[in-house]
C-alpha cells in the first residue's frame, strides 16, 4: 500500500489530497501542516476554506484513508510519496524583493524531509516554483540524505478556486516532470499510476523537470494576459461607444482564440497570477532577457491601471469627491464561490476610495470582518504568508463597516460598487435598493453582472466596465 503525505494543508494541498483519497481508496493520504488551527479546522465540521463540493469529498474519506495532522515529521518519514504544497509568496525584502518567489517555506520543508527520512522517497513539487527549483531541492535532499534515494518530480497544480473540485475530478491535463534517467522514469510512472485511477492516460502529460516547472508559470501568465488584453480593450470601448461584451464575443468565436477567460473586470486577483508573473519577470531578468521581462510586466501594469481607472471613475462621477459619502461595496473575495481575498482587486479599490475619505459599507457572503480589516491594513505582499504568521489583532479602519446583507450595505448609500460576481447580486431587488439610497444613486459594476438598461430605467446612474457610458458619465472629466 502506498502512503502519501502532503506538506501544506492550504487551498491546494487540502482539496487535491481529498480528491486523491476519494479516487484511490487503497492509498493512505495524510495532509500535514505546521498551523494547528488549520489542521483543527480540517478535522472539524467547519473546513478552513470554502470550496463548492469540498465538504462532501472530505466527509466521504476523512478518518478512512484521509487524515489531517500536525505531526509533520512522523507522516513524512512514513510516506512513499511526499507532496510539497507550501506557499511560495513574493519576497518582501532582500534580493529580488517585490518580484522573486520566497522559497523559505519550501526550503524548510525540504530540509525537514532530509532530516526525518529513513527510506527512499518521491518528493513532488506541488507548489508553483521558479524554474530550476528542483535542482536546488535535490541538492538539499541529497546533501543530507544518508544514502537515501530521493526522486524529485514537478507536478504543478492547475485548479482554480471556486471550481477546485470540478477541476480536480476532470482536469484538462495532469503534468508530471521528472529526471530523464531510469530512476526518474520509474518515479514518474509511480505518480502517473496514482492519477490514472481517474484521469485518462492521454490527459497525463510527462515532460522534463524544467518544462513542467516553467509550464505552470507560462500557463498563469497566458491566462492573466488574456484578462489584461480584454481589460485594455474595455478602456477603449468606454472611450468609443463599443461594448466590451460584444467585442469579447466576436473575438472569442474565432476558434484559434476561443471564448473562455475574456470577461472584462475591475482587474484580476487571487494568490497566483500576480505572484507568478512577477516571479517570471524576475527569472527573465536574471537570465539576461530584459525585453521578455518587460513584455510580461505589462500584464501587471494594465491590471493596476484597471483598478485605478475604476476608482477614478467612481470619484470623478460623484462630483470629484467621495469624502464622507457612504459607498456600498458588494463582494470582497477575488472571485465568486470562494472566501479567498488574496490579492483581490477589492483591496486596491477600497484603499483608493478610503484615500478619498469615503465611508465604506462592505458585504461579501463568504468573507469575515476580521479578514477584511486585516486586508485593508496589511502591507502589500504580506498577505501570502501563513495565517498564523499574520498579526492576530490588526488595527481597524474606522471608515469601514462590514455587514451581512446587501440591503443593509446599500441603505442610505450614495453609490454601490460591485467587486465580485456572486450570483446572488444578479437577483437583488434593485428597486428596493434604489428607493433606500441617496440621490442621485450611482452603481458601478466592476464585474458586468447587472442588467444596465433595467437599472437605468429604475433611475440609477450606471457604470459597467467597458459598456457604453451614461450621458452623465460622459459629461464628467475624462478618466485615466
Ligand atoms: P496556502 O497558504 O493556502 O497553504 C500553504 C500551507 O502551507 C499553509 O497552511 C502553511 O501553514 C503551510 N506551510 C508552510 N510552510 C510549512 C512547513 N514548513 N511545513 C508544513 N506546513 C507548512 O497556499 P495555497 O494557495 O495552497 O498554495 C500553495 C502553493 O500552490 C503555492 O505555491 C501556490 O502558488 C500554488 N498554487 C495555488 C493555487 C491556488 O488556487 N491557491 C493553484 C495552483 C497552485
Ligand atoms: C488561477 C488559474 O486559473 C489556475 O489554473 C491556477 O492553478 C491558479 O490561478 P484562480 O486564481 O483560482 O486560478 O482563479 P481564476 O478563475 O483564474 O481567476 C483569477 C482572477 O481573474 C479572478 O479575480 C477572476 O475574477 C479574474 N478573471 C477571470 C477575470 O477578470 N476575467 C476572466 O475572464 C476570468
Amino acid at each position: 500500500m502506498v502512503k502519501i503525505c502532503c506538506i501544506g494543508a492550504g487551498y491546494v494541498g487540502g482539496p487535491t489530497m481529498a480528491v486523491i483519497a476519494l479516487k484511490c481508496p487503497k492509498i493512505e493520504v495524510v495532509v500535514v501542516d505546521i498551523s494547528v488551527p488549520r489542521i483543527n479546522a480540517w478535522n472539524s465540521d467547519q473546513l478552513p476554506i470554502y470550496e463548492p463540493g469540498l465538504e462532501d469529498v472530505v466527509k466521504q474519506c476523512r478518518g478512512k484513508n484521509l487524515f489531517f495532522s500536525t505531526d509533520v515529521e512522523k507522516h513524512v518519514s512514513e510516506a512513499d510519496i511526499v507532496f510539497v504544497s507550501v506557499n511560495t509568496p513574493t519576497k518582501t525584502r532582500g534580493l529580488g524583493a517585490g518580484k522573486a518567489a520566497d522559497l523559505t517555506y519550501w526550503e524548510s520543508a525540504a530540509r525537514m524531509i532530509a532530516d526525518v527520512s529513513k527510506s527512499d522517497k518521491i518528493v513532488v513539487e506541488k507548489s508553483t516554483v521558479p524554474v530550476k527549483t528542483a535542482e536546488a531541492i535535490e541538492k538539499i535532499l541529497t546533501h543530507n540524505s544518508k544514502g537515501i534515494n530521493f526522486q524529485i518530480l514537478s507536478n504543478p497544480e492547475f485548479l482554480a478556486e471556486g471550481t477546485a473540485i470540478k477541476d480536480l475530478f476532470k482536469p484538462d491535463r495532469v503534468l508530471i516532470g521528472g529526471r530523464e534517467t531510469p530512476e526518474g522514469f520509474k518515479a514518474v510512472k509511480a505518480l502517473k499510476d496514482v492519477y490514472a485511477h481517474w484521469v485518462p492516460e492521454e490527459n497525463i502529460l510527462t515532460t522534463n523537470l524544467w518544462s513542467a516547472e516553467l509550464s505552470k508559470l507560462a500557463a498563469n501568465a497566458f491566462l492573466a494576459q488574456r484578462i489584461s488584453s480584454v481589460n485594455a480593450m474595455s478602456a477603449l470601448c468606454e472611450a468609443t461607444g463599443a461594448d466590451v461584451s460584444q467585442v469579447s464575443y466576436a473575438v472569442g468565436t474565432d476558434s484559434r482564440i476561443g471564448p473562455k477567460f475574456l470577461n472584462a473586470s475591475v482587474g484580476f486577483g487571487g494568490s497566483c497570477f500576480q505572484k507568478d508573473i512577477l516571479n517570471l519577470v524576475y527569472i527573465c531578468e536574471c537570465n539576461g532577457l530584459p525585453e521578455v521581462a518587460e513584455y510580461w510586466k505589462q500584464v501587471i501594469k494594465i491590471n493596476d491601471y484597471q483598478k485605478n481607472r475604476f476608482v477614478n471613475r467612481v470619484v470623478a462621477s460623484m462630483f470629484n469627491t467621495v469624502a464622507n459619502k457612504k459607498v456600498a461595496i458588494l463582494g470582497f473575495a477575488f472571485k465568486k464561490d470562494t472566501g479567498d481575498t488574496r490579492e483581490t482587486p477589492a483591496i486596491d479599490v477600497c484603499k483608493g476610495l478610503l484615500g478619498d475619505k469615503a465611508q465604506l459599507s462592505i458585504y461579501d457572503p463568504q468573507v469575515t470582518e476580521d479578514q477584511i480589516q486585516r486586508d485593508l491594513t496589511m502591507n502589500k505582499f504580506d498577505w501570502d504568508h501563513p495565517l498564523h504568521l499574520q498579526p492576530m489583532s490588526p488595527s481597524t479602519v474606522k471608515q469601514v463597516s462590514v455587514v451581512w446583507d446587501a440591503y443593509k450595505a446599500t441603505k442610505d448609500a450614495h453609490a454601490v460598487c460591485i467587486l465580485t460576481e456572486w450570483d446572488e447580486f444578479k437577483t437583488l431587488d434593485f428597486q428596493r435598493i434604489y428607493d433606500n439610497m441617496q440621490k442621485p444613486a450611482f452603481i458601478f459594476d466592476g464585474r458586468n453582472v447587472i442588467n444596465v438598461d433595467k437599472l437605468r430605467e429604475i433611475g440609477f446612474i450606471v457604470y459597467s466596465i467597458g459598456k457604453p457610458l451614461d450621458a452623465w458619465l460622459k459629461d464628467m472629466p475624462a478618466v485615466a
